[in-house]
């Protein structure tokens, strides 16, 4: 019995001891770094079509976290809206300010960025999203836009913050969150006219209405977005703009609990112009008055065909909440 014992005791030392070291590698280990992919990339022509649907891009999906009020450019700001509990986030300076923003960035270096999450200089920038399912032309568009010398990108001269992540943060930067790889081949749009695969491109893959939008923004599949956990079907646990929880909402089919009894025109407002027939919408819905009424209706078109999830969320009334 004795032996047995001390067998055990040794046993939870040792993991005890363990546990002691992987939490001392992942607080020294910070932030990890990867060896940066090779791309090779045909000099990007700035054309004023693709300056002008890169602003509209980047109006629509950067800006919630790059564009800073108070100077009127992409020059960086504290995302407060990041659960505390993993540390203080900064989005960067992305103006073309040499020294501070990236000016001094080659074009593959800002699409590696993109597509991978790395920088030029290794490390994993653990809280920008990836984009690796986006077109080549939208990527495109939007380095020509980086680069346009449009107001909202002039240089502009403020410092970066460097990132302050917690000892939770770290952890999850050195197992759940993990960079991106560059496609394989190039990636194409699908044809606008198409609604339901051009509006499944917009939501996957261009605007990411899923992170958001599915049942928890930890379960979410980049690989396979329609695979999330709770796709589409609202649930998401996520901060507003004071770090208090909003949950986000079921944009299936449902009638009772999604959008299945809206109109395309509901929908249209609701997501353009935050006038939900539900009231109106709060951040982090992002704004997204400057994408076409073409887009906002294949995307609603798109979801009549994601399978229906009944979830009720906050807005449906305590009694559907109740009932679930
Ligand atoms: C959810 C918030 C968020 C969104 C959306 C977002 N970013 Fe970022 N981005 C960040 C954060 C945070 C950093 C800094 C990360 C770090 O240093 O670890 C960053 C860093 C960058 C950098 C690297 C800058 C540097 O000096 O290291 C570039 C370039 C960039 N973002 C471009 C973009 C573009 C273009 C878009 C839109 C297509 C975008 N980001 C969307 C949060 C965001
Ligand atoms: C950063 C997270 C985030 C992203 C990305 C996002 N949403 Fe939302 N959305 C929310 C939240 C949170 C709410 C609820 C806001 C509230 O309670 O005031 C919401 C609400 C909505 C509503 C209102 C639903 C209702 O029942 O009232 C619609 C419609 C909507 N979003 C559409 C979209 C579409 C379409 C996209 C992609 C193009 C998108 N959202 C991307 C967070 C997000």
């Amino acid at each position: 019995m004795k032996k047995v014992l001390r067998v055990l005791g040794l046993l939870v030392a040792g993991l005890v001891f363990l546990g002691a070291c992987a939490a001392t590698f992942v607080q020294v280990r910070g932030i990890p770094s990867y060896d940066v992919p090779k791309l090779k990339l045909a000099p990007v022509a700035y054309t004023p079509a693709r300056i002008e649907h890169g602003r509209r891009l980047a109006m629509s999906i950067c800006a919630s976290c790059h564009f800073d009020k108070k100077t009127g450019r992409f020059s960086g700001q504290e995302l407060k809206d990041i659960p505390a509990q993993f540390g203080r986030f900064y989005s960067a300076n992305i103006t073309s300010d040499k020294a501070h923003g990236i000016g001094g960035w080659t074009d593959a270096q800002v699409v590696t960025l993109l597509r991978t999450g790395i920088g030029p200089d290794g490390r994993i920038r653990s809280v920008m999203p990836s984009f690796e399912r986006l077109s080549d032309e939208d990527v495109l568009s939007i380095v020509a836009f980086l680069r346009s010398g449009e107001a909202e990108v002039q240089p502009a001269s403020q410092t970066s913050h460097v990132q302050e992540p917690s000892f939770f943060g770290n952890v999850l930067a050195n197992t759940i969150i993990q960079p991106a790889e560059l496609p394989a081949k190039p990636i194409l749009q699908p044809n606008p006219a198409d609604a339901v695969a051009f509006g499944n491109y917009l939501v996957t893959s261009r605007y990411k209405c899923y992170d958001c939008h599915s049942g928890d923004i930890l379960k979410t599949d980049s690989k396979n977005p329609e695979k999330s956990f709770g796709y589409m079907g609202g649930g998401s646990v996520l901060q507003d703009a004071e770090g208090h929880d909003i949950i986000s909402r079921n944009l299936t089919a449902d009638p009772e609990t999604g959008t299945g009894d809206w109109t395309a025109e509901q929908f249209t407002q609701a997501m353009k112009y935050g006038k939900s027939p539900n009231g109106v919408l709060r951040y982090p819905m992002p704004k997204y008055s400057l994408v076409t009424d073409d887009e906002a209706r294949a995307i609603f078109a798109y979801l009549r065909t994601v399978p229906v999830i009944k979830n009720a969320t906050p807005e449906d009334g305590s009694a559907a909440v109740a009932a679930k």
